[in-house]
């Protein structure tokens, strides 16, 4: 026996963790920095590490209020109704919940290229056909309602990343305004903002007031630290309601992720140290990377050296852990993640460094 015919699905590959590379080098992890998955590098709000702890005395319960609590201030938070707020593990959930509430078998989906190889998956699951519109490395990979619908062909979901991953370019509020508009009635856009806390545009929540075909993804994983315990969500619009309860599995989100979930949001100070280092570090990057930047909305900046595979495995022995865009179908970039300002002076350092060996041949 088999599992059914995956041969169009692609496995995803995440950045490389830092214990797997420190082994391989026979490094001490605390040696090493870690760039290479847009993480938090000020880790979790200290409220929400010590609600993970006073959760461990409730893991026999199942999520059930906990769950209704961080619904209810997640939809405060964002002037919705509880009912808008499809809570999931993490946005990749929160993709999978629409992927399973919209997509059919054979209906099509629209995904950038290059792009969060998430979306395809998450579609192909559902037995939907993927096709991409791209993002032109010659044209700075701007993003504008033309890139999308160029190749927009009535498709049952189109997926939007502002700011987008790995290149950090953003689409503006009008923009994802008027792809909602040109597209079919029956098409949903689904605007990914997963990396939203670090941009200064306006978000896409408030297209939710007066429209039908938008979702909204956001997720706790960046700027409030909590990639480990897989938290995010959709918001959607009224009409959906009753959606979320058809196509959830139940209890997805654990207990001790909506408790670190609720006490992040609490924590401004946090967050608000997360966005204004991330801020510095991608003007620092831009300013002293010896290497061509692209402008980035994210908490990670794009940047063009060369054999991106060779410069990756150099910094990597030089102690900086960065991410090859090969994988993204951009062999000559790699990305690299704001860290706290020493950890990003550091990258830099050593970034040029590799550079210049690089050069001299
Ligand atoms: C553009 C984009 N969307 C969604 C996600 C998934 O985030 P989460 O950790 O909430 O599943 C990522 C993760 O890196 C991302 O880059």
């Amino acid at each position: 026996m088999e599992p059914r015919d995956l041969s169009s699905h692609v496995a995803y590959r995440a950045g490389r963790g830092i214990e797997e590379v420190a082994r391989d080098l026979g490094m001490d992890p605390d040696d090493l920095v870690k760039l290479s998955s847009n993480e938090n590098p000020f880790g979790p709000s200290p409220a929400a590490a010590e609600a993970v702890q006073e959760a461990a005395t409730d893991l026999h319960i199942y999520p059930k209020a906990v769950h209704a609590d961080l619904t209810d201030a997640i939809a405060e938070q964002w002037g919705l109704t509880a009912e808008q707020v499809w809570l999931a593990p993490g946005a990749d959930g929160a993709l999978d919940l629409l992927a399973r509430a919209f997509l059919e078998p054979g209906d099509r989906a629209l995904v950038p290229e290059p792009g969060f190889a998430y979306y395809p998956m998450s579609a192909r699951y559902t037995n939907a056909e993927v096709d991409s519109y791209r993002l032109s490395k010659a044209e700075d990979f701007a993003q504008s309602p033309e890139t999308v619908m160029e190749a927009y062909d009535g498709h049952r979901v189109v997926y939007l990343t502002t700011p987008h991953n790995p290149t950090g370019s953003e689409l503006s509020l009008s923009a994802v305004e008027t792809v909602a508009d040109r597209t079919d009635e029956e098409t949903l856009v689904v605007v990914d903002e997963a990396y939203g806390e670090f941009s200064e545009a306006p978000a896409a929540r408030r297209l939710l007031d007066d429209r039908e075909g938008v979702a909204v993804l956001r997720t706790f994983s960046k700027a409030y630290g909590l990639a480990g315990l897989r938290v995010g969500y959709a918001l959607v619009p009224e009409a959906w309601a009753d959606a979320y309860g058809l196509v959830n599995t139940p209890f997805a989100v654990n207990s001790v992720a909506c408790r670190a979930g609720l006490a992040a949001l609490d924590d401004d100070d946090h967050v608000e140290q997360t966005v204004e280092t991330t801020r510095w570090a991608r003007d620092y990057m831009h300013e002293h990377l010896e290497a061509h930047t692209w402008e980035s909305g994210g908490n990670f900046v794009l940047a063009e050296v060369g054999d991106a595979a060779a410069v990756v495995e150099a910094a990597q022995r030089q102690g900086v852990i960065i991410r090859d865009c090969t994988s993204f179908g951009l062999p000559d970039c790699v990305r690299v993640s704001c860290g706290t300002r020493e950890e990003t002076r550091e990258a830099v350092g050593v970034l040029n460094n590799v550079l210049a060996e690089v050069l001299a041949g």
